[in-house]
């Protein structure tokens, strides 16, 4: 049963009861809708009170079914809360925790609504890309007033009752309770109190007006559309709290409904979607039950505080973790320290942190040169220079070192972890932490899991990157882990784009049109062309038939590491970061495709994407493959929070799903045939072959 039914006196209690968060799925709207009708029957009952089991009063709608004919099937939301509002006993909304969306919606269709104190309460739709889709648009700014309203159902962000229920004349609340654990008794009380109430109290009724009307909502759009830049959903927010000023409420509901529809099956909605499930899921490993026992981890030692080892600090500083952080010299240390003291100064200044936090923070930091020091750690993560030698000496010293049952980390964004791990007696307490620059700031953390890793400890370090709240996504070892190995093929594209005919210009104002961050060659010259440099002359040795351009070495050649030279693809005025195009790189660029004896053509932005994103999504699927990635959706997350793919598009494997299998398979048909490009890389990975011959999706 999701929902449960008892008669306490004169009071029907319904509890939906549908873990985790009472969703309201079809089997809770009809289990509802018949107890709502069983306490209609009884002539026992008086009033009724709705609530929820366990962590929530509901998170509104079930976002599994969306898509599915199960969503929309009757009794369908609207229709359950049509049932509460024709109740002819008084309904009471017993609200506490958590009450979202559709749960939101279900509330303001009770004749009564009482509140815990603390409680979240929001209309988050539009985080998924759609607005209220049962009556949240038409309702809450009857309850609460229509700026309140708007402000909620646009941003999505969840405000608290006690706020909500300060608003002058709100009718949101009826009453708060005095507390979580009063609010059953209370309720009950409220309920007994108005058992006779009529005619009952409903929200479609109330009036709802702007006073300054048409200038409020002009004003509204332009903000909105400054903000939602390439979402739809937010400014149909607008229009649906307008009509509900404007127009009678059956037709605010049926524009209400209209727009819900047609935001559904939008391909942003769909990412928007795509990405709530994806965050969840990175954190479900399939031979990782979920009560795998975990470490404790109190306290963290850093080793190397160069650009890698401070941010990686600050995030348990952040956290209240203590770190000790260990280098060759003082002077390093001294270095390191100060950069993370001009982070957090920089973040008070702003008013983002305030002065004793931060002081709280450098509290818990500590140096030492001695690895003995660091013994008693939890946890341990190396972040000193990519060299197997350097990683083997340090290894080597924290296995000496470290008390029995401490994870060793590392945070190689290339090297192999299982050789790292070989390098102690206890390769089970090996793992890699690979945190995207800057590590402070960067959501990503790639969790590298070797062949020998405990999964205890890989429990652990999933438990921790919640709590330094990064996303974790597990990958096998392999050269480049998830993320780079995709992006070396991307920039591997971007030189041969180079070759054909395009500048770096071009080719990165494509795929910041198409809605990356930064395109390649802008990228590349962030974090610096000597990285790529060096792995491409590793490439050499190991893979002489991997074709490269050789655009990106001659550059290097020149000394035009990126901003960190004040030029690289494109020049740097000292202290800013806007990439200004250079003359002479372009001249390189032609002089290299003339040796080559190559007649550049002009290539159109559609092909440029096609190319940068499809090499990803190749690549993606042979790491899906490889067993690499556990699922698609896990490139996905990659992808959006460490290397700029627009969030609107869901990240490169949910895009190509949208595209179409069959289609990029198309595509990269003809690349094969482009003699100037890497025709073996343009054969389809077995799986996307497989996929797209089936007419299936990654996702
Ligand atoms: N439907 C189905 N499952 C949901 C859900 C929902 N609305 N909301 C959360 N869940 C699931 C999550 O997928 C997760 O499942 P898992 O344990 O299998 O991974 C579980 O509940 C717990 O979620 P969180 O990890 O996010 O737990 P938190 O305690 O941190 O947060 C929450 C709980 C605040 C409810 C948060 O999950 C949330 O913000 N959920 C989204 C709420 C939302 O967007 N509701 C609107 C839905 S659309 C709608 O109602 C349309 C209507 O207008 C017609
Ligand atoms: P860095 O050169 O800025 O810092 C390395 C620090 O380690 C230096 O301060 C150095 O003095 C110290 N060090 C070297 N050997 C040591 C030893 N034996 N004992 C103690 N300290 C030692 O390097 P960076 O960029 O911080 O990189 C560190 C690691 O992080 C590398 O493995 C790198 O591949 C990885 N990484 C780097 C990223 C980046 O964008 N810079 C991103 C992700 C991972």
């Amino acid at each position: 049963m999701t929902t449960l039914y008892e008669v306490h006196g004169s009071v029907a209690l319904i509890t939906l009861s549908n873990p985790p968060v009472n969703g309201l799925g079809y089997a809770t709207r009809v289990s509802l809708t018949d107890n709502l009708q069983k306490a209609n029957d009884d002539d026992a009952v008086k009033s009724i009170v709705i609530t929820g089991a366990g962590k929530a009063f509901s998170g509104g709608a079930d976002i599994n079914e969306f898509g599915s004919p199960k969503a929309v099937q009757e009794p369908n939301l609207l229709s359950v809360i049509l049932a509460i509002e024709n109740s002819s006993k008084p309904v009471v909304a017993a609200i506490h925790s958590v009450c979202m969306g559709g749960g939101l919606e279900l509330a303001l269709g009770c004749h009564y609504r009482i509140a815990a104190p603390g409680c979240s309460i929001a209309l988050p739709e539009v985080k998924l890309g759609l607005l209220p889709g049962a009556g949240g648009t038409q309702r809450l700014p009857r309850a609460l007033g229509v700026e309140p309203a708007l402000n909620m159902i646009v941003s999505g962000e969840s405000v608290k009752s006690d706020m909500l229920a300060q608003i002058p004349g709100q009718k949101l609340f009826d009453r708060m309770a005095s507390s979580v654990e009063t609010l059953a008794d209370e309720a009950f009380a409220f309920a007994q109190a108005i058992a006779d109430t009529r005619p009952l109290p409903l929200v479609r009724s109330l009036p709802c007006k702007h006073r300054n009307g048409d200038a409020y909502f002009q004003f509204a759009r332009n903000m909105v559309k400054g903000m939602a830049k390439n979402f739809p959903a937010p400014l149909k927010c607008v229009d649906a709290v307008e009509a509900a000023t404007k127009q009678k409420f059956d037709e605010g509901m049926r524009l209400e409904r209209e727009f819900f529809t047609n935001l559904m099956f939008t391909p942003e909605s769909r990412a928007l979607r795509h990405i709530f499930m994806a965050e969840r899921a990175a954190s479900k490993i399939p031979d990782l039950p979920a009560d795998t026992p975990k470490r404790e981890i109190n306290s963290v030692a850093v080793i190397g505080a160069g650009t890698m080892g401070g941010g990686i600090a600050m995030n348990f500083l952040n956290a209240g973790i203590p770190v000790k952080m260990l280098e060759m010299k003082p002077e390093a240390l001294e270095r390191g320290i100060a950069t993370i003291r001009k982070n957090y100064e920089s973040q008070v200044k702003k008013g983002k942190l305030k002065q004793d936090k931060y002081e709280q923070r450098m509290g818990l930091l500590s140096t030492t040169l001695s690895y003995g020091d660091l013994k008693d750690a939890d946890l341990v993560i190396e972040a000193v220079f990519e060299d197997m030698g350097v990683k083997q000496a340090v290894f080597r010293e924290l296995d000496r070192v470290m008390k029995p049952g401490a994870i060793l980390a590392s945070n190689t964004s290339t090297l192999d972890l299982n050789q790292i791990a070989s390098f102690t007696q206890r390769p089970e307490d090996v793992v890699g932490l690979h945190f995207f620059s800057p590590a402070n700031i960067m959501k990503l953390l790639e969790v590298v899991r070797g062949e020998k890793t405990g999964k205890d400890v890989l429990a652990t370090v999933m438990a921790i990157a919640k709590k330094i709240r990064k996303t974790a996504v597990v990958s096998g070892v392999c050269d480049g882990f998830i993320g780079n190995r995709m992006i070396e093929q991307y920039g591997r594209q971007g030189g041969f784009l180079l070759d054909e005919g395009c500048t770096p210009e071009q080719v990165d104002k494509a795929i910041e049109k198409f809605g990356f961050a930064m395109g390649p060659f802008r990228m590349g010259d962030l974090a610096g062309n000597d990285i790529g440099w060096a792995i491409r002359k590793r490439r050499y040795q190991e893979k002489p038939d991997m074709k490269y351009s050789k655009t990106a070495d001659l550059l290097c050649e020149k000394g035009r590491f990126g901003q960190k030279t004040g030029a690289g693809w494109y020049d740097y005025v000292a202290g800013k970061r806007d990439a200004i195009p250079n003359q002479e790189v372009v001249k390189m660029i032609e002089e290299h495709r003339a040796s080559l004896g190559i007649t550049p053509r002009k290539i159109s932005d559609e092909e440029i994407v096609q190319r940068l994103v499809y090499s990803l999504v190749n690549e993606g699927a042979h790491i899906l493959e490889e067993g690499i990635a556990s699922k698609a959706s896990d490139i996905d997350m990659v992808y959006l929070m460490g290397y700029g793919f627009p969030i609107y598009r869901g990240g490169p494997m949910l895009y190509a799903d949208q595209v179409g299998l069959f289609n990029v398979v198309q595509a990269m048909k003809r690349f094969a045939k482009n003699p100037l490009d890497d025709a073996g890389f343009w054969k389809p990975a077995p799986l996307l072959a497989r996929l797209a011959a089936e007419g299936k999706t990654f996702n």
